[in-house]
């Protein structure tokens, strides 16, 4: 081997200047519009919530602790009440929800709501002398909560760093997607005060302080890492010191161990797993090198917990847990109760989803469709329905019921039982829903710039998409989910040439494409139909993806199955009538109604309407039947 290329690549590059990644990325908010279709309603409604919550009350907590006045605001209920124990970790979810709803929307007042928030918070910090904090603490309980946390001795429910991620995250936010300062020190602030804490416990200490929930404090760290050029190198050794062993070293080794576990408890640290990995392979793409000497072990941390999660722990409709637990591997068919499927998982499994596609990207891209397949899945049937279309204030369910006859809203009553509400729920399920629902096109494109410049079509959902650095407009055009394809139209074709590539999801049955309403030519289901590279202004892809009726089965149990049409998962209506046993279905007597995505069917001997799961409000539906006979 020639020295110098040796050298290359074990000497530990230089930092802070830009870099190539070899990998696709994200559009800003800011660069795709919804246009029409189910999202923007959902979007709505949540930003109507945001600009009506009174932020004089979400900074109660955080104002008392830190020994200023309240200024005459009432408290919260639920967990922001001042008695609960990890109360403000929902604050750090508004600010993220405010910073992207003014990327998104270009709304001021969001902007306003989030830089004033920062302000309010910056004063609490500032006031650690006289509260008796050390410097950098911020939350709304004593800081004596992390001392009980070190020594084992806080009481189980209580989970401080969770709260403590969350108002972190939040403050990134606002200071990456608004150039806010005052968040960028109150963070470094926070930061360091992590730092200084961690820093001196023994790591047999700190891997017993891992035992509790720490939320996604790998993740923020190694994202700060980042984003904070100067202090690059001390982030991302804190964040290492958020990698539990316990858990990450069976994933690790490839091994399924999750039976048991408190599944939104490790989610986020799969996350911070593929992140301290991308921050590490980073350094050598500066270098402008794709080769990957990102720590192996946290890419297999991630990729094996995604497979483990969604081949073998996840429902038909895209959401995992049940009572918040992972149950033994395959385990479905004697788990179908009020409590499955916590949406807080689902938010951080579709994070962990395009994080992975993402490092699918380099030069040997799979191209398979597997990611986005599930993250259209989940994002369908699981998320946007979590909210209640019924709600001004987009309020969400915390569980979605799959027990015979489930509602959405109706959940056992110690998982809230209900809708979210303004002021008294503040559920850690509200708190990412309303993260979700502003940022509802951010996993539609994706654009890469390795080996000449590529555009990623992933959802079918009707947007805009501009790529401003090369005057690249694309406006997709679709009745997805209730139609069967999409059109793709090239606006403005920009200056260069690029190449365009569309899912043809794994679901879709004899798929075709054309341009320019040419010749329709079969392309495979399951990959990426790739266009391109000359465009003119007014150029149109036409994609057709047929579906048909597909069985979804309880992994541990053929007998017991969902049943679903293309992405679309298909419950039965039965509207206010209780359900004490799984219907039987017959297979063979489903029919398509001249209404998309309606069918009847016999259950039980009587005739049941199947509609779209993500339409099911308001009445009580079945989701998974003990099947019978076959699908025609
Ligand atoms: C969402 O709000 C915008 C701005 O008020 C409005 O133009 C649009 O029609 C709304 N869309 C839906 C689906 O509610
Ligand atoms: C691309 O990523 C895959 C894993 O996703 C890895 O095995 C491969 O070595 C990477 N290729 C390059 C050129 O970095």
């Amino acid at each position: 081997m020639h020295l110098t290329f040796f050298l290359l690549l074990l000497t530990p590059p230089s930092l802070a200047e830009p870099i190539a990644s070899p990998l696709a990325s994200p559009f800003p908010l800011s660069s795709v519009s919804l246009t029409s279709g189910l999202l923007p309603a959902n979007q709505n409604r949540t930003v109507a919530y945001l600009l009506d919550v009174a932020p004089d009350r979400l900074l109660y907590n955080f104002r008392l602790n830190h020994k200023l006045s309240t200024l005459g605001a009432a408290p919260n209920g639920g967990w922001d009440a001042p008695s609960f124990p990890f109360r403000t970790h929902m604050q750090g979810h508004f600010l993220t929800a405010w910073a992207q709803c003014h990327v998104a929307l270009g709304l001021a007042e969001c902007r306003t709501r989030a830089e004033n928030f920062v302000a309010a918070l910056a004063k609490c910090q500032a006031n650690n002398a006289a509260a008796g904090f050390a410097a950098g603490y911020l939350s709304g309980f004593p800081e004596s909560d992390f001392d009980l946390l070190d020594r084992r001795q806080l009481k189980s429910g209580n989970v401080p760093y969770y709260a403590v991620h969350k108002t972190m995250a939040g403050l990134l936010d606002v200071w990456r997607l608004l150039g806010s300062a005052a968040a960028r020190d109150v963070l470094r602030g926070m930061a360091g005060w992590v730092e200084a804490r961690t820093g001196r416990l023994s790591s047999a200490q700190m891997q017993a302080v891992l035992g509790t929930e720490f939320g996604g404090m790998g993740d923020v760290l190694a994202e700060l890492a980042q984003v904070d050029a100067p202090n690059r190198a001390r982030w991302l050794a804190v964040a290492r010191r958020f990698d539990h062993a316990a858990v990450m070293d069976p994933l690790a080794a490839g091994r399924d161990a999750l039976s048991g576990l408190h599944a939104n408890t490790q989610v986020p640290k799969w996350i911070g797993a593929a992140r301290v990995y991308v921050v590490t392979a980073e350094d050598y793409w500066r270098l402008g090198t794709p080769y990957y000497t990102g720590e192996d072990r946290y890419r297999a941390v991630a990729v094996n917990a995604w497979e483990a999660t969604v081949h073998h722990h996840t429902y038909a409709m895209g959401g995992n847990s049940q009572a918040e637990h992972f149950r033994a591997r395959d385990a479905i068919s004697g788990f179908l109760s009020k409590d499955t499927a916590e949406a807080c998982n689902t938010y951080n499994m579709l994070k962990l989803t395009r994080d992975l596609w993402t490092l699918s990207t380099n030069t040997t891209a799979p191209g398979g469709t597997e990611h986005f397949d599930y993250y259209e899945l989940a994002l369908l049937n699981h998320l946007i329905p979590a909210q209640n279309p019924a709600s001004a204030h987009g309020h969400i369910t915390y569980f979605t019921p799959l027990n015979p006859g489930g509602r959405r809203g109706v959940g056992p009553a110690w998982g809230g039982g209900t809708w979210s509400t303004d002021y008294d729920s503040f559920w850690c399920c509200q708190g990412t829903q309303i993260e979700t629902n502003t940022k509802l096109m951010d996993s539609i494109y994706f654009y890469q710039e390795s080996n000449g410049a590529l555009l990623w079509v992933h959802l079918f959902v009707p947007s805009v998409v501009r790529w401003e650095a090369r005057g690249i407009v694309v406006r997709q055009t679709t009745a997805f989910p209730a139609g069967d394809g999409t059109e793709l139209v090239v606006e403005k074709a920009g200056t260069t040439a690029f190449r365009i590539k569309v899912r043809i999801p794994a679901w879709a049955v004899g798929a075709e494409v054309s341009v320019n309403g040419g010749p329709a030519s079969g392309v495979k289901s399951g990959t990426y139909a790739e266009f391109g590279m000359e465009w003119k202004d007014g150029d149109r892809i036409s994609v057709k993806l047929p579906r048909r009726l597909r069985l979804v089965a309880a992994n541990d149990k053929p007998g017991v199955a969902a049943v679903a049409y293309g992405p679309v998962v298909l419950s039965g209506k039965y509207g206010d009538t209780a359900l004490t046993a799984m219907p039987g279905l017959a297979l063979g007597s489903i029919k398509a109604t001249q209404k998309p995505l309606e069918f009847t069917a016999q259950a039980d001997g009587k005739t049941v309407t199947l509609g779209p799961f993500h339409e099911a409000h308001g009445h009580n539906y079945n989701v998974y039947w003990a099947v019978s006979g076959q699908l025609s």
